[in-house]
């Protein structure tokens, strides 16, 4: 059998992207919001039901130009149970992370910890939907209605994941998502800011060209964020896939937990109580009372060519240009600390054969 890897990226048949490129080798026009740009732009929106989007090179200069569009300063309160760029975004922008515990259900940042972390100098939450699992996003905003805070979600992993009230990237000041080629939603790479208004698109739109609004007029240090026609194309080429994409993810995620389910030990991270979830990552956890540790399970599935990750281990707290910030210390992350201590996150993208699934699932089962 061939290496299982934790993901395979969804791919579009190539002759179907053909087409798309020779509209573009026609037109000459390969970036600077063509006509592929404006097209993803508005499918985008009508797909994830959201009024305004702005694409992006990737998320974390997605991140990185949405602190800046907010004029994010001082202390920013962020989980450390997370991919690494998160955390970047701030030090980028010369703010400062204030880690905060995580729930243990959601594995989401709790919100009874929040207030806690307020200081004269907090001007914004970070929160992260991690693996596309909601976060408590009406206490979040209550919190920071109460103390004026801003609120920039990192939801790199919640493309399409909806709650009662619709998408659950209108949350928020600003939402991130990425589609980098490890996501649901792939453009190779690329990114995009959900934005509340046209005018918040439009300093975004202006932040992601350099700071330009016209030919001879800069009005801020903007950086170059742009998604090229290239990744546009592909995106919207993606987008036909994407339903199909989500009804494999489902039933691959179905299967793990019939079969996991009576497995001592292993418990599956369930979703947050989402009304329409993404399925865009399978994590477990490897607790106790199963017969070998983590670790070992790890390598025993590597030694099997199945190469899942412990996303999200180290946590960014244990980094060393975090583990000296107040907050990184162990004794505030508890919860943290021993869920990026048990988690393993399984295979699962739509190409993952039943065959290879059950291969995994018979090695966690033989431990
Ligand atoms: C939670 C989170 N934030 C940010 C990023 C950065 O996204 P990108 O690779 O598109 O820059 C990722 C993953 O890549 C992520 O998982």
């Amino acid at each position: 059998m061939k290496p299982i890897y934790v993901t395979e990226p969804a791919l579009p048949p190539l002759e179907d992207f053909i087409p798309y490129l020779q509209q573009i080798w026609d037109s000459k026009v390969l970036t600077n919001g063509g006509p592929f740009h404006k097209q993803l732009e508005d499918a985008l929106c009508e797909y994830l039901g959201v009024k305004h989007i702005a694409l992006f090179t990737n998320a974390t200069i997605a991140l990185i130009t949405a602190l800046q569009a907010l004029r994010i300063t001082g202390e920013v309160i962020t989980t450390p149970y997370s991919f690494v760029a998160t955390a970047h975004s701030l030090l980028w922008t010369g703010v400062k992370p204030v880690f905060i515990d995580i729930d243990p259900v959601t594995l989401n940042m709790d919100p009874d910890a929040i207030e806690a972390a307020i200081t004269p100098q907090t001007t914004a939450i970070m929160p992260v939907h991690c693996y596309g699992h909601p976060c408590d996003v009406e206490r979040i905003q209550k919190i920071a209605d109460t103390y004026g805070l801003k609120v920039i979600y990192d939801a790199a992993h919640a493309f399409g994941v909806q709650n009662e009230a619709g998408s659950i990237l209108n949350y928020g000041d600003l939402a991130v998502l990425s589609f980098h080629a490890t996501k649901v939603f792939n453009t190779f790479e690329g990114g995009a800011i959900i934005c509340p208004d046209a005018k918040t698109k439009q300093r975004i739109d202006h932040l992601k060209n350099f700071g330009f609004v016209d030919e001879v007029t800069v009005v801020a240090p903007g950086i170059n964020g742009k998604m090229s026609e290239f990744n546009a194309a592909l995106g919207l080429l993606q987008l036909k896939g994407i339903q199909g994409a989500l009804e494999k993810r489902k039933v691959i995620d179905e299967r793990y937990r019939s079969a996991l389910a009576d497995v001592a030990g292993i418990y599956c991270v369930p979703s947050a109580g989402e009304k329409v979830a993404n399925y865009a990552y399978f994590p477990i956890m490897i607790r106790p009372d199963y017969p070998i540790s983590r670790d070992a399970l790890y390598q025993k599935l590597r030694d099997n060519g199945i190469f899942a990750r412990r996303y999200f281990y180290p946590l960014i707290s244990d980094f060393p240009m975090y583990r000296g910030l107040p907050s990184a210390t162990p004794a505030n992350l508890p919860v943290a600390r021993q869920s990026a201590n048990q988690v393993i996150c399984l295979p699962i993208y739509p190409t993952l054969g039943e065959a290879e699934q059950d291969k995994i699932i018979s090695v966690i089962q033989e431990a």
